[in-house]
C-alpha cells in the first residue's frame, strides 16, 4: 500500500482543476508537491494556498510536450526533495473537432500535450521513482481512451494510447515484482476550465466554421455542460488519492459509463455495427 506522509507528489497541469484537486488530497495527506504547469498565474495562487496551509510546495513551469523541460522538471525534484514518489500526469488540451476535417497542427499539438507528454513523465520519472523503493505512477486518460465518440478525432487517439500505455506499464511492473504501481484516471464530466483553457492554448487559436462544426461553438457548449454537470474537482483528487492507497489500476469517476464500454466490445464480440452499439 502506497504511504503519502513526507512523500513527495509531482503534478503535471497541477495548477487547475483535476490536477489542482489531486495536489490538494496529496497535501492533506502530508506529501510534499510538486506543480507542472503552463499558467504561472494559476501556479502562483496554488503555492500561496499551500503556503498559507504550510505545506511545502514548488512550481515549475514545464511544458510537458517538451522532453528537456520534463527532464528539467525531475532534476528540480530531485534537488528540492531528494526523490518522487508519485508521479500524476494530468496535464491535458482537448478540442472538439471532426477526425475529417482537423488541422494537421490540431492533431500535432494534441498527441505531443496528451500522448508524448505522459510518455516524457514515464520515461523521465520510472527510474527516479524506483530508486525510491516504492512509489506510483498514474496518467490522466477519460473516457475518451474507452470509448471513441465523433468529433473527438486527436483527443481519442491521444486518450486511447494512455491507456493502452499505462496497462503496459502495470503488467511489467507486476511481472517484474516491482514495488511500484501504476494506474489510469478515466475522468467523465469535470468541472473544470478545460475548454477555455484548450482554445486558449491551440496553436494558431480557434476560428468559427462556415458549417457550424466551429471548435469554438462546440467548446462553448461542452464548457457549458461541465459547469453545469460536471463533478467537482477536489472530488476527484481524494478519489484520485485513495484509489492509489489501495493499489487500484482503474479509476473511473463515472463508474456507469463503463456499461457504454461494454456495449462496444459487446458489437465487437457480436460483429455488429459500431453504431449501432
Ligand atoms: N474536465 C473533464 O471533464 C475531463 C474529462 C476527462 C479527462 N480530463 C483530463 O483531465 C486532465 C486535466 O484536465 P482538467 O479538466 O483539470 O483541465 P484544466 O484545464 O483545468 O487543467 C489542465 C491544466 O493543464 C495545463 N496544461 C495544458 N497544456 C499543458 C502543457 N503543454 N504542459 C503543462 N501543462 C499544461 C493547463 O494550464 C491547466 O492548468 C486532462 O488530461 C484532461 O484531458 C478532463
Amino acid at each position: 500500500m502506497q504511504e503519502f506522509e513526507g512523500r513527495t507528489a509531482v503534478v503535471t497541469g497541477g495548477a487547475s482543476g483535476i490536477g489542482l484537486g489531486m495536489c490538494r488530497a496529496f497535501a492533506s495527506r502530508g506529501m510534499n508537491l510538486v506543480i507542472a504547469d503552463l499558467d504561472e498565474e494559476a501556479m502562483t495562487a496554488a503555492l500561496e494556498e499551500f503556503e498559507q496551509k504550510g505545506v511545502r510546495a514548488i512550481a515549475d513551469k514545464c511544458d510537458v510536450s517538451d522532453y528537456d523541460q520534463v527532464r528539467a522538471l525531475a532534476d528540480r525534484a530531485v534537488a528540492e526533495y531528494g526523490g518522487v514518489h508519485v508521479l500524476c500526469n494530468n496535464a491535458g488540451v482537448g478540442i472538439p473537432t471532426s477526425a475529417r476535417k482537423m488541422k494537421m497542427a490540431d492533431w500535432k499539438w494534441i498527441i505531443d500535450v496528451d500522448l508524448w507528454g505522459p510518455i516524457y513523465g514515464v520515461d523521465v520519472f520510472l527510474p527516479i521513482i524506483e530508486e525510491q523503493g516504492e512509489g506510483h505512477v498514474n496518467t490522466t486518460s477519460s473516457l475518451a481512451g474507452l470509448i471513441s465518440s465523433q468529433m473527438m478525432g486527436a483527443y481519442n487517439v491521444a486518450k486511447h494510447g494512455v491507456v493502452a500505455l499505462m496497462a503496459a506499464l502495470e503488467r511489467e511492473l507486476r511481472a517484474k515484482k516491482s514495488p511500484v504501481t501504476a494506474s489510469v484516471l478515466c475522468p467523465g464530466p469535470i468541472n473544470t476550465n478545460i475548454s477555455r483553457h484548450s482554445v486558449a492554448y491551440r496553436p494558431g487559436q480557434a476560428k468559427p466554421r462556415a458549417d457550424g462544426e466551429s471548435s469554438g461553438k462546440l467548446a462553448r457548449n461542452i464548457q457549458d455542460m461541465l459547469e453545469q454537470e460536471g463533478m467537482d474537482p477536489d472530488e476527484v483528487g481524494e478519489l484520485v488519492a485513495n484509489s492509489i492507497a489501495e493499489d487500484k489500476f482503474w479509476i473511473l469517476t463515472h463508474p456507469g459509463y463503463a456499461k457504454v464500454v461494454q456495449k462496444q466490445l459487446t458489437a465487437l464480440v457480436e460483429d455488429q455495427s459500431l453504431t449501432r452499439a
